[in-house]
């Protein structure tokens, strides 16, 4: 399998074909991933969840995938549980958490630390985010969620609105969408909107995304709206988080002039960028988005510690 001891740490080091692979394993694992079937096909495996930053989602579904393979998991969630907190590098955790499993799963708070991990760890190593830089499996299930919902990625219309400077969601998710050729805008506050750096990634892969803060101008050519959280947490100055909070709102006010088939997709937590109203309409795709994640992290364990005959 292509994907057999391989570390996921940017969704850059995935090809297309890669890309393709993973969402036709992520739909096999959909009934097992819901209970219907049953499988220990991956027994004996361990996976080691370390997650130095807040989660649910994340952490949970990955728990969630690996016991649905019959993998054992061991967890730290606090760094001051660690020894961290007693000065030791992140370099040496790893290298002994990579002793006690067969695969690393790291959420931390500084960018570029899983790529560090996967330098030290001889096991592969999943970035499950690194501070403001990227999320790779969150684009895996989100390209599975507008798949399964759309049928089809090239040629929709992807508005991605909120904080576009420090979301890694979308950082990573306008990297896969350039590469199936999605039609992109960014709306955000101007001190919020995607960084150049990402900007011109996309253009060199082909896209032409169009920036604007003005959402009621874009939302009725829209196929899909992934609605972000303003990330408070990586605010260097709260009060600069006070002037753009609240900014963005989806209620059914805000829909009316939307696509009768438009999906509203959102990675959770969400505060209040989203009315509870939208829950009960049938754009709200985002809590099936969120029950994706266990197919999609079910087939990368698979793929990645070369499970065999599901
Ligand atoms: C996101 C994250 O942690 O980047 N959450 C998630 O993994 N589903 C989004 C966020 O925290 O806003």
């Amino acid at each position: 399998m292509s994907f057999y001891d391989k570390d996921v740490v940017s969704i850059r080091d995935l090809d297309r074909k890669q890309i393709d692979e993973i969402m036709k394993v992520s739909e096999k694992m959909v009934p097992y991933a819901m209970g219907e079937k049953r499988t220990k096909v991956l027994e004996g495996r361990i996976l080691g969840n370390l997650f130095f930053e807040p989660s649910t989602r994340t952490r949970l579904s990955f728990e969630s995938a690996a016991h649905r393979l019959g993998i054992d998991v061991i967890d730290v969630s606090e760094m001051s549980m660690t020894s961290i907190s007693k000065g030791e590098t992140l370099a040496d955790t790893i290298r002994m958490v990579d002793a006690y499993c067969d695969v690393i799963v790291l959420r931390h708070p500084h960018e570029g630390a899983a790529r560090l991990a996967a330098k030290f760890s001889e096991n592969p190593v999943i970035n499950a985010g690194d501070g403001a830089g990227s999320h790779p499996t969150q684009t895996l299930l989100d390209l599975f969620t507008i798949k399964r919902a759309k049928k089809k990625i090239g040629g929709l219309n992807i508005v991605l609105v909120g904080d576009l400077k420090y979301g890694r969601t979308v950082h990573s998710l306008i990297d896969a969408l350039a590469v199936f050729g999605a039609n992109l805008t960014f709306v955000a506050p101007e001190t919020l909107q995607m960084p150049e750096d990402n900007v011109d990634h996309i253009k060199r892969k082909g896209a032409d995304p169009y920036l604007t803060d003005k959402l009621e101008n874009v939302i009725s050519k829209a196929d899909v709206l992934y609605v972000t959280r303003i990330q408070k947490e990586r605010f260097p100055d709260p009060s600069e988080y006070n002037r753009v909070a609240g900014k963005y709102r989806i209620d059914n006010e805000m829909l009316r002039e939307a696509k009768k088939d438009l999906v509203v997709l959102h990675p959770l937590p969400r505060v209040d960028e989203i009315s509870p109203e939208v829950d009960n309409t049938p754009h709200a795709k985002y809590f099936e988005q969120a029950f994706n994640g266990i197919p999609v992290r079910m087939a990368l364990l698979y793929m990645i510690l070369g499970g065999e005959g599901l």
